[in-house]
């Protein structure tokens, strides 16, 4: 009973609240419209007050956008995962620091392209759009998405004053102007200014029809720079009321289509491709059971055994690449000739069986609501892996991989067998154009797993899916042995891996001799 009647209380509570906000605008429109047709009355009349305020400019004055801008983005930044890096032991120390500047480096880049906080001003005498107008270099674009607000447009004729209006390109990647049917209709009607430069302002006497004619449409941007993908800031200031208004320049890439072929089958949309050193046994039972269950499957082997043998199959591509160069640039090179829209990978010692269902897995690939980028299937006697990955942020020493994490929904909608996540087992089945894009490390020549699937997350959506099965055999001879413990060592003290994501540090699996155990976890992340 008491728990009932304290929510009850502040349910009304919370009513009553509302209730008076409505009150007090409700009142402050009446005072308005009282205020609004005759001049000069009272002067507490808030229709007199934003008047005055317009006519006054304290609309924009002191007001610096720059600083409001970094201080919400701090605010921002509030939710964001951080964590500590640890001081690196000696050996370390230098290639540490070529990191960091190279992080800081791709930083810059980075924040040059993220999204601009479009800052909407209250009480606008305009309306506007404050982001997502887009234009290819070179071309123009309308500034679309203007009007006059109703209230302003009737108070307009009281105010007495010459209308003006200022179109400036602050970050000069671009030209303002009026459109050609504009100018005709202008004549001598207004007077315009700097025209063929980044500031453009027009005074148009006090014909508000003319102004309602050069905000629909009239206002065009040119952009009159080379860029990619970068941002421009158109500043309108009309009454003066200042609006900021992002127009991207954005030159859009072409396609990168693959021809699926005439009979819609998976031989002709998809190639197997595989690693292999110093395993022919196991390469030749590989070959053979893809071939039992998709006859003409092509398949490519990049194999940097040291004395290689042929492998002298139909549909097979063998690449011979120098001994010991490692298993990234041997996917690099196997990848790298593929033909198909969609590719399979999978370690040398797997093998399909009847279960193992290629065209589920590109019903998934195929599928526009799916949108998924990777399909995992399962591996037969390894065990599966699930989850998201933390990635911290540290703020001056680059990021930490914090380990695995599982949200509640992450399954894939409208395939009960499927759940998202960001690293399996790799047995998968991928379009070849964004893998082509993320590639593997080259530097990396240990067959990694958690650096690879690292290297997608932000670049391809993955899904684990039950309903395509490969087996897996350890094959393993003594040549092939000696050569994966020594890798294996390796990778434990491989700074490479965490250069490449600008990464200092690694769940469990970097333990630096001579660290000590330190604070991954930073406090600051906490917004609950
Ligand atoms: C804008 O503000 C200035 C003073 O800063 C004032 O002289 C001018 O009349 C104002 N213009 C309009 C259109 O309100
Ligand atoms: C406003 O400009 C238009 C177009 O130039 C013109 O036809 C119209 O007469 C003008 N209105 C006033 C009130 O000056
Ligand atoms: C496989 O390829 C051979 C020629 O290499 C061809 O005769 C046969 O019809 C193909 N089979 C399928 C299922 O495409």
């Amino acid at each position: 009973m008491v728990l009932f009647g304290r929510s009850f209380f502040r349910i009304s509570y919370f009513k009553l609240r509302a209730v008076l906000v409505i009150v007090l605008i409700l009142h402050l429109v009446v005072q308005f419209w009282k205020c609004f047709p005759q001049q000069g009355v009272a002067s507490s009349c808030p229709g007199q007050l934003i008047r005055t305020m317009y006519t006054r400019g304290v609309m924009s004055a002191g007001i610096n956008n720059e600083n409001i801008e970094g201080n919400l983005r701090e605010q921002m930044q509030i939710g964001r995962l951080r964590c500590n890096c640890p001081e690196p032991p000696d050996w370390l120390r230098p290639v540490n620091a070529r990191r960091i500047n190279e992080g800081n480096k791709w930083e810059l880049e980075k924040n040059k392209r993220r999204e601009p906080l479009s800052v909407c001003n209250a009480m606008s005498p305009f309306n506007y759009i404050g982001g997502g107008i887009t234009v290819e270099p070179y071309q123009t674009v309308p500034i679309i998405g203007l009007s006059l607000h109703p209230v302003i447009e009737r108070m307009l004729p009281q105010l007495n004053t010459d209308i003006t209006l200022k179109i400036s390109s602050l970050n000069k990647l671009g030209k303002p102007r009026f459109s050609k049917s504009f100018h005709e209709m202008c004549l001598s009607n207004c007077l315009i200014s700097g025209q063929g430069t980044t500031q453009l302002s027009i005074n148009l006497k006090r014909n508000i029809s003319l102004l309602n004619s050069v905000l629909k449409n009239n206002i065009l941007y040119s952009s009159d720079n080379y860029e990619l993908d970068a941002r421009d800031k158109l500043q309108i200031t009309l009454l003066n009321f200042t609006a900021d208004i992002y127009v991207r320049i954005r030159r859009e890439p072409l396609p990168d289509l693959y021809d699926p072929g005439e009979r819609n089958s998976v031989i002709d949309k998809v190639t197997v491709i595989t690693k292999t050193f110093e395993r022919y046994d196991s390469v030749d039972e590989f070959v053979s059971s893809i071939h039992m269950f998709y006859p003409n499957l092509t398949i490519i082997i990049a194999d940097d055994s040291e004395f290689p043998q042929p492998i002298k199959k139909d549909h097979v591509k063998h690449f011979i690449m120098p001994f010991r160069e490692g298993s990234f640039p041997g996917r690099n090179l196997a990848l790298s000739q593929v033909k198909t829209k969609y590719v399979i990978f999978l370690d040398d010692d797997m093998f399909f069986t009847s279960r193992t269902n290629l065209e589920a897995m590109l019903e998934k690939l195929e599928d526009p609501k799916a949108d998924m980028d990777i399909v995992c299937g399962r591996v037969k006697h390894l065990s599966e892996l699930k989850g998201f990955r933390r990635i911290g942020y540290s703020g001056t020493q680059g990021y930490c991989n914090l380990g695995p994490f599982v949200p509640q929904n992450h399954q894939v909608y409208g395939y009960p067998q499927c759940t998202w996540g960001e690293m399996f087992i790799f047995f998968f089945m991928a379009k070849t154009a964004v893998l082509r894009k993320i590639g593997a490390y080259p530097q990396i020549v240990q067959a990694a797993h958690e650096e690879a699937w690292i290297d997608t997350i932000g670049k391809a959506k993955s899904a684990f899916c039950s309903d395509s099965v490969v087996s897996h055999k350890h094959y393993s001879n003594s040549k092939y042995l000696e050569f994966r413990r020594e890798s294996h060592s390796v990778l434990y003290r491989d700074p490479l891996a965490l250069f490449e994501n600008n990464i200092c540090y690694w769940w469990r699996r970097y333990k630096f001799p001579g660290i000590h155990s330190f604070n991954l976890y930073s406090r600051q992340n906490n917004l609950e």
